[in-house]
């Protein structure tokens, strides 16, 4: 009977203990409404689980959020873009997600360091390995224990998004930007593929679903957070070697 509910117990540290979950996706692949029926998994477990997101999550980074996404900020340098980015990443690492993985609970975030690589990185070819040195700075070298990349047709994406409304400052970009970002993306997928996992975004939202509570499960996790290397390794060198 004890053993039992060792069991149980050692079965809910698994599945509800240290574990920082990011989804990644370009513009229309659905991501929020993964990352909430994940959050909404994790409660209905009772597991001490947060949603956050990038750039946001706490009030200085969602003030930052808006500059960055305000379609008034037309003009905005590119290292300032990045610079904003890995600020909001600070905020929130320092406030919100190390506190939270530290207390042993789970972390969900829309977009983490990976969506810098890919939209400052490639798509505006800004050096890669100063943006990972700044991301470890900002995020105390925190690497996800796993990474859902919702893959979307790039267009039919912008496309989809744009029917929802104004475009905001970065889906006001233009197809060949996006077209970049996309090879980030394909770029980190070819790196990462104990990390990051590549879900067709068209697929209907609860098979989505399910297939990421199956990664989740299967997952091995040895005490959260144990990737030896976050990008430290990729020189741009290495980068351009790639192509
Ligand atoms: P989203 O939350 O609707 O995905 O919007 C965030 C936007 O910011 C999206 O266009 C991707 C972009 N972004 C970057 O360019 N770099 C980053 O580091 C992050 C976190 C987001």
């Amino acid at each position: 009977m004890q053993k039992r509910y060792l069991n149980d117990i050692m079965l809910f540290e698994r599945k509800c203990g240290k574990m920082f979950i990011t989804f990644e996706g370009q513009e229309g692949a659905g991501k929020s409404t993964q990352t909430k029926l994940l959050y909404s998994h994790f409660l209905e477990r009772g597991c001490n689980v947060i949603l956050t997101r990038e750039p946001g999550g706490t009030d200085i980074a969602e003030k930052i959020r808006h500059i960055l996404k305000d379609p008034g900020s037309a003009y905005m340098s590119k290292k300032a873009e990045a610079l904003l980015y890995i600020a909001a990443r600070a905020q929130l690492a320092d406030e919100v997600i190390l506190p939270h993985l530290a207390a042993g609970g789970v972390v969900l975030s829309d977009r983490f360091t990976d969506s810098t690589i890919a939209y400052q990185g490639f798509g505006n070819g800004l050096d890669l390995g100063i943006l990972i040195s700044m991301s470890n700075f900002a995020g105390n070298c925190l690497v996800p224990d796993i990474t859902f990349y919702l893959q979307v047709d790039v267009k039919e994406g912008l496309e989809r998004k744009l029917a929802q409304g104004t475009p905001d400052r970065i889906e006001q970009k233009d197809l060949s930007y996006h077209m970049r970002v996309k090879k980030g993306y394909e770029y980190l997928l070819r790196n990462f593929p104990q990390r990051i996992f590549a879900i067709n975004a068209e697929l209907p939202r609860d098979e989505i679903h399910k297939t990421i509570i199956s990664h989740i499960e299967n997952m091995k996790i040895e005490g959260g957070n144990t990737h030896e290397t976050y990008y430290g390794h990729h020189s741009r060198r290495r980068r351009l070697s790639n192509y």
